[in-house]
């Protein structure tokens, strides 16, 4: 990794009127340098999310140190005004301080404006990791980000609560997301079972889920408050010299102990043939008791991750576009295991 810009600045969030040049915004939140000028060359980084305008690499030399600087720049959109999660997130200062197990590039800071919100960050080197060669230590590094943000947020005074609140998983903004409602897609699969036979009844075994879902977030809602990423995806995290860099908070909120563990089990679960997803899951569910903080229960821990597994795979494996994605590939038969998988040990378990 280069050298990050000295001092390492805490993250702070500037609000700007209108649109500057970069160097400006740079010059606000490095003022050690002085305003003098920075030859800066850019590059855009591949970014698919919806409402990020870009992500750009920028590389310059701190015009003090001579030192070669390289920093990331993502534009968020904002829809009315309202500023992103992830930059509601880089307020959380300090909070991951003290982490041993995941790095977290430094964040310089943000910029808000009324129509983006600018995240700058130090640039990670390193390379992306093989998802299921990295369970036990996703394990670790979950369990921390989980005790370290719990601790935070049990330390934050009354004036963050608003903020706080609408950070919230439970808060209908997300739970009305199609994502979060897997119960959409059982008319389509009743119609899959009436045009081939291996997927006859499967819908009605499926909506066994609805209860057990209300049921599994409604403990989930009581139970202790965290800070969750929710996007363990190959291209958000870096290996380098054996450590794992974590990027990427555009899906952060306000979570419970458990959930980041469902998030990454859910997505392994998508797109992984079931012996490679059931032999990370046992390593990732070892290694994740382990590491649990004392003062969370570990029932509870599990609880959740089960019950943010059971979201991410039921939408992901009963969407119209994946049926579609198995069918076009010959692979109905890997779909009905994974749904014989969903019916049989989730739902009994
Ligand atoms: N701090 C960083 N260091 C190195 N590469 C980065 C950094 N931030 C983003 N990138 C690259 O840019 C891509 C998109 O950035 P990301 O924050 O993941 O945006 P998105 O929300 O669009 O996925 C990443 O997948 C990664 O390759
Ligand atoms: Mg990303």
């Amino acid at each position: 990794m280069k050298t990050p810009p000295s001092p390492p600045a805490p993250s702070k969030t500037l609000f700007r009127w209108q649109r500057a040049p970069l160097q400006n915004h740079l010059h606000a939140l490095m003022p050690q340098w002085g305003g003098q000028a920075l030859e800066i060359s850019s590059q855009d980084l591949a970014s698919n999310a919806s409402f990020v305008n870009y992500v750009r690499h920028h590389r310059f030399t701190d015009p003090n140190t001579g030192k070669p600087v390289e920093v990331v720049e993502k534009s968020i959109r904002k829809i009315a005004f309202i500023g992103s999660q992830e930059a509601r997130f880089h307020r959380a200062e300090g909070m991951l301080a003290g982490s041993t197990q995941f790095r977290y590039p430094s964040c310089l800071g943000v910029i808000e404006t009324p129509w983006e919100s600018l995240i700058f960050t130090e640039f990670v080197c390193g390379k992306p990791p093989r998802m299921q060669a990295i369970a036990r230590q996703l394990a670790s590094g979950i369990a921390e980000l989980e005790d370290l943000s719990h601790a935070w947020l049990q330390a934050q005074p009354l004036g963050k609560a608003p903020l706080l609140w609408s950070m919230d998983f439970f808060r209908p903004w997300f739970l009305l997301r199609p994502r979060f409602n897997f119960d959409r897609c059982l008319p389509g699969l009743a119609q899959l079972g009436r045009e081939d036979t291996q997927f006859a009844g499967l819908a009605e075994r499926f909506d066994a889920f609805v209860p057990l879902m209300r049921k599994l977030a409604g403990e989930a809602r009581r139970s202790p408050r965290c800070f969750s990423h929710m996007d363990y995806l190959r291209k958000n995290l870096f290996v380098n010299k054996g450590q794992l860099h974590l990027i990427d908070w555009s899906e952060v909120k306000v979570g419970r102990v458990g959930f980041d563990g469902g998030a990454y089990l859910g997505s392994l679960f998508r797109r992984k043939d079931m012996g490679v997803f059931l032999a990370a899951q046992s390593e990732f569910v070892e290694a994740y008791r382990e590491a649990l903080a004392e003062r969370f229960d570990e029932g509870q821990a599990l609880g959740n991750l089960r019950y943010v597994f059971l979201l991410t795979a039921l939408f992901h494996c009963l969407r119209p576009e994946t049926v579609e994605e198995y069918r076009e590939r010959e692979r109905m038969g890997m779909l009905r295991e994974k749904y014989e998988y969903l019916l049989g040990a989730c739902l009994e378990g």
